[in-house]
């Protein structure tokens, strides 16, 4: 079969994609390819998924017209400065390194076409949230295919460049947040006798049940707290408890200073 895409780097992010995308039916094991410098990886990757190996980035290229590109950043200098990886005009190249511009990937692959994405890492269980670029020459066809790759690790939405890091703390950062407010609530679960098991399946679930009913009851979140909130009953003593402490401004402070840093090291 056809390698229709390849992965350089098969890392954690790499080895999440590739599950989504098998898992999904967007391509099969052997339309997939990766790469990494250590056998220990390209084994591991191997047995997982079942996708072709290679030992380098070159190789990977000569085999895929779409490529993911899925490095650290500090490996971006020697890809392309020492072990001198060049991209045609075939290449679309989708870029998940964080604070790479696409400007700057195209001083390296002047010929190909990029994508710059934002993933979140919820992407390791299928439901990430992405946004994502369109670079300049792409195609409505690269958009297709962009969107069909991300969905199948959860939801992707095209935003413009600069809007990548409100990204980084709307999404990329904002798990970390929702992980406190599940051990939170948790932890208040175990204070009133539930056991530490039975509080943090409820908590995280709830949390699950809200996402899906912000993205799928056409109802607005102030809508959506009316409904839980019966007058004169519980949900309104914890929620009149949030808005004294501050509790929206305080997750909004958390978002701002995420973007803030974002933004300093993007100018780095
Ligand atoms: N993790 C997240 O939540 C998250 C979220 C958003 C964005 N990202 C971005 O996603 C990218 C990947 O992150 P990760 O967590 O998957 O990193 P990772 O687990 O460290 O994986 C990096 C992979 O790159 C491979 N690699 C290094 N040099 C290479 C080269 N010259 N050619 C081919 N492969 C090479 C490594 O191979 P070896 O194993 O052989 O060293 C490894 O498999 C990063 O740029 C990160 O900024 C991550």
């Amino acid at each position: 079969m056809t390698v229709k895409i390849g992965f350089i780097g098969a890392g954690r992010m790499a080895s999440a994609m590739i599950k989504g995308l098998i898992a999904k039916e967007v391509y099969a094991a052997d339309e997939i390819a990766a790469c990494a410098p250590s056998a220990a990886t390209r084994d591991r990757i191997a047995a997982d998924t079942g996708v072709q190996v290679f030992a380098s980035a070159a190789e990977t290229a000569e085999a895929a017209d779409i490529l993911v590109l899925a490095v650290k950043p500090k490996n971006i200098i020697p890809l392309f400065n020492e072990e001198k990886l060049r991209l045609e005009h075939r290449h679309l190249l989708i870029s998940i390194v964080a604070g790479l511009r696409i400007e700057t990937l195209a001083t390296y692959v002047p010929d190909c076409r990029i994508v710059r994405v934002m993933p979140n890492h919820c992407c390791m269980v299928l439901e990430g949230a992405a946004g994502y670029v369109m670079g300049p020459g792409c195609t409505p066809a690269d958009r297709e295919v962009t969107d069909r790759i991300l969905s199948a690790i959860g939801l992707a939405v095209e935003v413009r460049e600069c809007d990548l890091d409100a990204v980084t703390g709307v999404s990329g950062s904002s798990p970390a947040f929702l992980y406190m407010a599940v051990q939170a609530i948790a932890d208040a679960g175990v204070l009133h006798g539930l056991s530490r098991d039975a509080a943090l399946t409820l908590a995280a679930q709830s949390m699950v049940g809200a996402g899906a009913m912000v993205l799928n009851s056409g109802m607005t979140p102030e809508q959506l707290i009316d409904g839980v909130c019966s007058p004169g009953g519980t949900t309104i003593e914890g929620v009149k408890t949030l808005q004294e402490k501050d509790f929206k401004s305080t997750l909004i402070d958390a978002v701002n200073a995420t973007v803030k840093k974002s933004q300093e090291m993007g100018r780095q």
